[in-house]
């Protein structure tokens, strides 16, 4: 068991034999050094002497590091759209879906945490809540559910108020996306293309007649049609996240209030009432059968379709 040195690109190199094996390593970047690992690793600090909060503050970290990820390329998606890319962006939506759904999975490992394990810690926690996430309020704002009274909690916080605050004033991925549209020929009121960022985005017929007319002749508009349906998936998997958040939250608490002074479990259900992207799922309602070809008809008078 010997290890040789030697320097590579002026870099102070080592190599062993191990398992076999001819291991490299070097100083000029590491493992440690690369991933930050120290500070990783000691980021977990319980507030409790309660062997389960570890469980607690892991989840929670893990979800911050993916909504970190997910935030990250979702800015890189409203670029695409900007700047008419929709082949990188729609990529780039394929990579969310993929990590969405892992989030949505790893709820799993959160609901072995039983509502005897959790009120071991819960009184430690005082009034510490994911509403305060401002990760998740970011990626609520860049996705389109802007509403300036989240900022409230993120006072304090100089750097997190300043990002949220730009980020509610900004267009979100949707008026983006429909300034795409216009520029693509579709008539978008001029009300939804220059508005007040900042305020509730207000669904509207003319929108949802353009997703309509995409969506009844796919063949005229198969880019916008493919990136619809990704962008469909997106808020898709975001309420499956909400559901999965709510209902283990239910499983843990039952009705009882959250740390963050909500109504617990009701105000998790109400936000699943809540739409990023509305006439792409209005418009659904209001299609029907293709017309032309030997599979296809009309429903029978009378009948749902
Ligand atoms: C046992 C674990 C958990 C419980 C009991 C719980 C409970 C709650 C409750 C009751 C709320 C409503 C606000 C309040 O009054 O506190 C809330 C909000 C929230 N939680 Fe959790 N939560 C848990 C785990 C998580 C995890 C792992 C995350 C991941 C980041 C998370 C993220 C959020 C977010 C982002 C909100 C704000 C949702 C919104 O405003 O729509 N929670 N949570």
């Amino acid at each position: 068991m010997s290890i040789r040195a030697f320097v590579e690109d002026g870099v102070e190199t080592f190599e062993a034999k191990i398992d076999g094996e001819t291991i490299q390593w070097d100083k000029g970047l590491s493992y440690a050094k690369h991933l930050q690992t120290e500070q990783l690793l000691s980021a977990q600090i319980p507030v409790s002497d309660k062997p389960d909060e570890m469980l607690f503050i892991i989840m929670h970290q893990t979800m911050e590091l993916w909504l970190k990820l997910v935030l990250h390329e979702a800015k890189l998606v409203v670029a695409g759209i900007r700047a008419d890319d929709l082949d990188h962006a729609g990529k780039t939506l394929d990579r969310i879906a993929t990590i969405q759904r892992h989030m949505i999975h790893s709820w799993e490992v959160l609901a072995t945490l039983t509502p005897h394990d959790f009120l071991t810690f819960r009184g430690f926690l005082r009034k510490a809540s994911g509403f305060q996430s401002h990760q998740y309020r970011e990626l609520e704002f860049l996705l389109g559910n802007k509403r300036e009274d989240l900022l409230l909690v993120h006072n304090d916080d100089v750097a997190a108020h300043e990002r949220l605050t730009a980020a509610l004033g900004a267009p979100s991925l949707y008026d983006e996306l429909l300034r795409l549209l216009a520029r693509r020929g579709f008539p978008i009121p001029a009300s939804h293309l220059n508005r007040d960022f900042s305020q509730p985005y207000q669904p509207c017929d003319a929108v949802e007649d353009a997703w309509l007319a995409i969506y009844s002749d796919v063949e005229a508009h198969w880019d916008l049609y493919a990136f619809a349906e990704k962008i469909t998936a997106l808020e898709y998997y975001f309420q499956e996240w909400r559901f999965k958040h709510m209902k283990t939250v239910a499983r843990v608490i039952g009705q009882k209030m959250g740390t963050g002074g909500s109504a617990g479990v009701n105000y998790l259900v109400k936000a699943l009432s809540l739409s990023f992207f509305p006439e792409l799922w209005s418009m659904r309602t209001r299609m029907v059968a293709p017309k032309e070809g030997p599979n296809y008809a009309d429903p029978p008078a009378g009948s749902v379709a």
